[in-house]
């Protein structure tokens, strides 16, 4: 899991600057050529095989020991005091992470499938796929904006305790270091949910276009 997840959060890492570059607010001509070399560029595409296994991986993984977690306690502590020792987030690693499943399967039907398979309707001045307008379409609906948001409130949770826990699962812990790899965690989990959370909010209000 700490390996899969590590590669995940270095896709959020390229991800979330590829499309902060909405943000320059130019009708999405920079973030359509990013969008197209992510799409071309055949490294980039043979990684996408990799991404896609890695996260279908860690979900596995994930659930799989949520499920062995359960198993080996069929009968409950009578008391059990969790706040003692652990964040709530990092006991609900398994329900953070299939809202994070769900919103996966919304994400990647919106955006993914339609760049990949089913075409993007309309073109910009470079003759690139409208990947840009296809944003805004879909962040006209205030639902979906809301779904998204709440989404990185997930986002924001899971990152919070994976990043440091993905440090500890590969042996890259030391009483020297540990206070700084939580430190960068804290703030790349905030700061990545806030930035992607932004976008459809941003689009909505018409704050870019
Ligand atoms: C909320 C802001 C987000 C926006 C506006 C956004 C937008 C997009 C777009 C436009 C694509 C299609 C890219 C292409 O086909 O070239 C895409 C793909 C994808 N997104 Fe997001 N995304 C967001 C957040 C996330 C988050 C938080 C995750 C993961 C937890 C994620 C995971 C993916 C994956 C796995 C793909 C498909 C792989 C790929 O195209 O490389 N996205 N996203």
């Amino acid at each position: 899991m700490g390996i899969t997840g590590l590669f995940l959060i270095l896709f959020l890492i390229v991800h979330c600057f590829i499309n902060s570059l909405i943000f320059l607010n130019d009708g999405g001509v920079t973030f359509n050529i990013g969008a197209h070399f992510m799409g071309t560029n055949w490294i980039i595409r043979a990684s996408e095989i990799i991404l896609f296994a890695g996260l279908i991986l860690h979900a596995y993984q994930g659930l799989r020991l949520t499920f062995q977690n359960q198993a080996a306690r069929p009968v409950k502590y009578a008391y059990h005091d969790g706040q003692s020792n652990s964040k709530w987030y990092s006991r609900s690693m398994g329900l953070l992470g299939t809202l994070l499943l769900i919103f996966l399967i919304v994400h990647i039907s919106k955006f993914w499938v339609a760049s990949r398979f089913t075409g993007i309707p309309t073109e910009d001045v470079n003759g690139n796929h409208d990947l840009f307008a296809l944003m805004v379409v879909t962040f006209q609906n205030p639902i979906l904006v809301a779904f998204y948001v709440l989404s990185m409130f997930s986002l924001a949770y899971h990152l919070l305790h994976g990043f440091k826990s993905a440090f500890q699962t590969l042996g890259w812990n030391h009483k020297k270091y540990n206070g700084i790899i939580k430190g960068i965690g804290v703030w790349y989990s905030i700061l990545i949910s806030l930035i992607f959370a932004a976008m459809p909010l941003a689009i909505y209000f018409r704050l870019i276009h």
